[in-house]
């Protein structure tokens, strides 16, 4: 029997992993280990997920979160170690760019533990983001790279990875598999009863270049209310990140606010509205599934397939940039949809070449 310890911590890892972790199951000679490292905690964050997408209840929790940067992913670092050599498994599982990505990634590597990572070679180019550092490092150890797009593959091959004796794949995005595996169960639900029918835009707002620069988050909060009273209502799940910041700078957010939602509601709103404006990474493409125009207030995007194909723009986080990529997406037709992601058995082929090796 193969054992495959898998590192989650954030809520967008609980969603990749959902299809993968069930995938696992599946396979025989494949067993899986699942260290949550309590990185996101809210149940809204959180636990939700674990119910709503059938994950498996957590082997390990360690319950390490809210510190700095160094503090976490060090944190991190000294527990999965424990876990690691306690565990002795044959691969270690990582998803995306978070904090927790690294630490499991770092702790598995210097054990000589293989690690496999799940959303490899994205890139911003833009140092500045804890995320881009995070993946470019996670990429750096691993033994096994599953890329997402045509892009991830060409990034990786132009940091040299094809000459190094890694595997590089393309295996599809994750996100298309749960996106599609979860459409059908999407669900209105008590905690959207506010939220009209149709006609609405969904907005989440959570990255750190936003929300840690009162300027950009003033120009962004101020761009929303005016869309909200001039535009479309704009229903906005707030980050916990964000919920803290907009209290503490005394901003006033003249939309739908609402709690965090779980996955169900997020992809009921992304199939009901007419557009999605966001900074999320998973967001952008969950509205290119749905068919929706996206507006991106971020500078760069590691999904540039998107701004290709003419469904997101990029607006950064200035404000009459945001109305107007708003008013310009609303009245564009015409966009094509295509297949830019996989048909939905990203997690398949990625459990298969695990248990090939
Ligand atoms: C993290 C990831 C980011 C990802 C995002 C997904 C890093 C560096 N960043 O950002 O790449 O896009 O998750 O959502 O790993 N908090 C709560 N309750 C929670 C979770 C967080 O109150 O359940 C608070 C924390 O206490 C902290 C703040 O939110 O004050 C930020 O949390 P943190 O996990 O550091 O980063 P995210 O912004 O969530
Ligand atoms: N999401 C959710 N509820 C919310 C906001 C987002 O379920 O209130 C989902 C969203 O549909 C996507 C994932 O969380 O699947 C994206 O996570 P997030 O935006 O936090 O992180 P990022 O993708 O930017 O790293």
């Amino acid at each position: 029997m193969k054992k495959i310890l898998t590192i989650i911590g954030a809520r967008p890892q609980f969603i990749k992993a959902s299809v993968v972790s069930k995938a696992i199951q599946e396979t025989n000679g494949l067993t899986e280990v699942l260290v949550h490292t309590g990185q996101h905690f809210d149940a809204n964050m959180s636990d939700v997920f674990f119910e709503q997408l059938g994950i498996p209840r957590p082997d390990y929790q360690l319950n390490i979160n809210s510190g700095s940067h160094g503090d976490m992913t060090g944190r991190m670092l000294i527990e999965i170690e424990k876990v690691l050599l306690k565990e002795q498994p044959d691969w270690v599982l990582v998803y995306g760019d978070t904090n927790s990505t690294l630490a499991g990634a770092l702790a598995a590597a210097k054990l000589h533990i293989p690690v496999a990572h799940v959303e490899a070679g994205l890139r911003s180019f833009n140092m500045q983001m804890p995320e881009e550092i995070n993946r470019i490092l996670t990429d750096q150890i691993s033994s096994v790279l599953f890329c997402p797009t045509d892009s991830a593959m060409a990034n990786l091959e132009r940091e040299g990875f094809n000459d190094k004796p890694i595997q590089v794949l393309q295996v599809g995005d994750v996100m298309q598999d749960s996106s599609m595996f979860f459409a059908e169960r999407a669900v209105k639900g008590e905690a959207l009863k506010a939220v009209p029918e149709s006609n609405f835009i969904v907005a989440t707002l959570h990255r750190a270049e936003n929300t840690d620069d009162p300027v950009r988050l003033k120009a962004i909060v101020d761009a929303l209310n005016y869309i909200h009273k001039n535009i479309l209502p704009v229903v906005l799940p707030l980050h916990p990140r964000t919920q803290k910041v907009v209290k503490s700078l005394g901003l006033q957010l003249e939309m739908l606010v609402l709690e965090p939602v779980g996955y169900l509601e997020m992809i009921w709103l992304l199939k009901h509205c007419n557009a999605v404006v966001s900074d999320s990474g998973g967001v952008q493409k969950e509205a290119f599934f749905f068919k929706k125009p996206c507006i991106t207030m971020r500078d760069q995007t590691e999904w540039i397939e998107l701004i290709e194909s003419g469904a997101n723009i990029l607006v950064g986080s200035n404000e009459d940039q945001i109305i107007y990529g708003v008013k310009k997406m609303l009245a564009t037709t015409g966009i094509k949809y295509m297949n830019l992601y996989g048909d939905g058995k990203a997690a398949k082929n990625i459990v298969e070449f695990l248990s090939s090796l």
